[in-house]
């Protein structure tokens, strides 16, 4: 047994939480769009060709924005494509994921689908192929009323009011070798500016997210925040993170304490913007958007890359599936405490991704729809993280991991909203051990109940399946109790918890 005593405050206050924070990310990728959202032939279609059991799902998870088209695949993506007639346009090649693009699906269809799901659209422009112009035009069709162009084109393609896009990206991990149209950072900064500017005088109202390194593994990471922030630093709102952990060798205790390693990356990322912010003399502060965190199996990715034929490129192959274990559930789970760690500085984030590419909703063509294991952290953390994140306050045992050393046993993040709930999100790290925790909530006014939901299993490696597509759920947990304002709980080994005083 491990043991964890935490303390809070209100007076501890972190930042408030931004529901931007709960973002996802819709890539035009294998069957992401193409027989996952999309498949006009399914028993649950709707009149667009949207699969309504997905919809559903998709709100149930709580996704607040979600960035589209990509990804990879905007650095080779011109939008005219996806707009106008459906049956005319054209059919592309698709570098990033060598795959056909029909664009049968484009920012029209996309956006109704966004109303039906209730989230919000957060659009990348690609710098990778084009450039300024083509940014300019985008920004002009999407968010310019009418008596343009490019505005008067929308309304012609059947949006009369504008789609109102606030989050743009600025491209997509421009450092990366692998990208379509890859730049040092010294090109890509002063690009950048320039599209920025631009897009700001078209609409003043943008929030723009410029290119941080694709990972923190990257050779140039830090150097490529700096010099693309000196660029860049009067002109956008954010810079992203990227970072998708995965188990290693069997080293589960590493990977369980992945959220260790995204909070070092936040923190280096966070003193180079802040180090540009004090050689500018600058009142103003950068934020991140963490716009693409999970775990994949990126190794087993690797593993099928291949040559291909020159007649092969098919339209929405198998790519990325990679099926989740409640050990995954539980990272994802320690990574969403990271980020709520974090909510003064990460201020936008998206789950990477959505649906069948790495993804917590899975769908079979003309079959049914279902929940991965990290579905369940992701959606229960939407749905009560709020008001104000909280820093608790943790003394706790302490597991070795080989990767990241001595890590505590429990990761914990708290928040508290307007009507005094306190939400705690726990992890237990531990690969054998329960952990104890008790709470002291003594500086609040007195709580008089406490309930507790989390992942875990006998077997960490229990999945959801076709077959089996319930295996996994969230479970109460019947340890909790409260007494006089201090909570206690039980963890079980590499558990995800989620628990609320009220
Ligand atoms: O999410 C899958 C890919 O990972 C994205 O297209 C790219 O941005 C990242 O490398």
């Amino acid at each position: 047994m491990t043991r964890a005593d935490l303390t809070l405050h209100p007076s501890f206050a972190v930042g408030p939480v931004d529901r931007r924070l709960f973002g996802g990310f819709v890539e035009h990728l294998g069957r992401h769009i193409y027989d996952g959202i999309h498949e006009p032939g399914h028993p649950t279609a709707g009149p667009g060709g949207f699969r309504r059991d997905v919809i559903e799902l998709v709100k149930e998870l709580g996704v607040t924005t979600i960035r589209y088209p990509g990804g990879n695949f905007v650095s080779n993506h011109r939008w005219e494509d996806g707009v106008g007639p459906v049956d005319q346009r054209p059919r592309r090649l698709d570098l990033a994921w060598h795959s056909t693009e029909t664009n049968r699906v484009g920012l029209h269809e996309f956006q109704d689908w966004l109303d039906l799901v209730g989230s919000e659209l957060m659009l990348a422009v690609n710098l990778g192929t084009r450039g300024l112009q083509e940014a300019v035009d985008l920004i002009e069709y999407a968010n310019v009323p009418s008596g343009t162009t490019r505005s008067d084109q929308r309304r012609a393609n059947g949006r009369e009011e504008p789609f109102g896009v606030t989050m743009w990206c600025l491209g997509n991990e421009m450092d990366g070798p692998w990208q379509v149209g890859h730049r040092t950072a010294d090109d890509y900064g002063k690009l950048a500016a320039q599209v920025a500017k631009a897009m700001r005088l078209v609409d003043t109202g943008v929030k723009l997210v410029v290119c941080g390194s694709s990972n923190r593994d990257m050779p140039t990471f830090g150097t490529w925040e700096r010099t693309v922030l000196e660029h860049t630093y009067d002109d956008v709102d954010y810079i992203s993170c990227h970072a998708y952990y995965q188990e290693h060798d069997g080293d589960l205790a590493s990977f369980l304490a992945s959220g260790a390693d995204m909070d070092a990356f936040i923190r280096a990322v966070v003193a180079t913007a802040d180090h540009v912010r004090a050689v500018k003399r600058s009142a103003k502060r950068i934020d991140i958007s963490f716009d693409e965190w999970n775990v994949w199996y990126f190794t087993r990715w690797n593993a099928q890359e291949g040559t291909f034929a020159i007649d092969e490129w098919p339209v929405a192959p198998r790519l990325l599936e990679d099926v989740y274990t409640v050990a995954d559930a539980v990272t994802v789970g320690g990574l969403l405490i990271t980020l709520l760690n974090h909510a003064d500085r990460v201020t936008s984030a998206s789950l990477a991704q959505l649906v069948n590419v790495i993804a917590p909703i899975m769908t079979e063509p003309g079959g049914p729809a279902w929940r991965q294991t990290t579905f369940f952290p992701f959606s229960l953390t939407s749905a009560s993280a709020g008001g104000t994140s909280l820093a608790v306050h943790l003394d706790a045992d302490t597991v070795t991991t080989s990767r990241y050393g001595e890590v505590p046993a429990v990761a914990a993040a708290a928040t508290v909203d307007d009507h005094g709930t306190i939400r705690l999100f726990l992890q237990n790290r531990d690969v054998t051990a329960p952990a104890t925790v008790t709470v002291d909530l003594n500086g609040f006014p007195a709580h008089s109940s406490a309930t507790a939901t989390g992942i875990w299993d006998d077997d960490p490696y229990a999945a959801n399946t076709r077959d089996e597509p319930d295996r996994v759920r969230p479970r109460a947990n019947e340890t909790v109790a409260i007494s006089g304002n201090v909570v206690t709980i039980t963890l079980p080994p590499v558990s995800w918890t989620a628990l609320t005083v009220a």
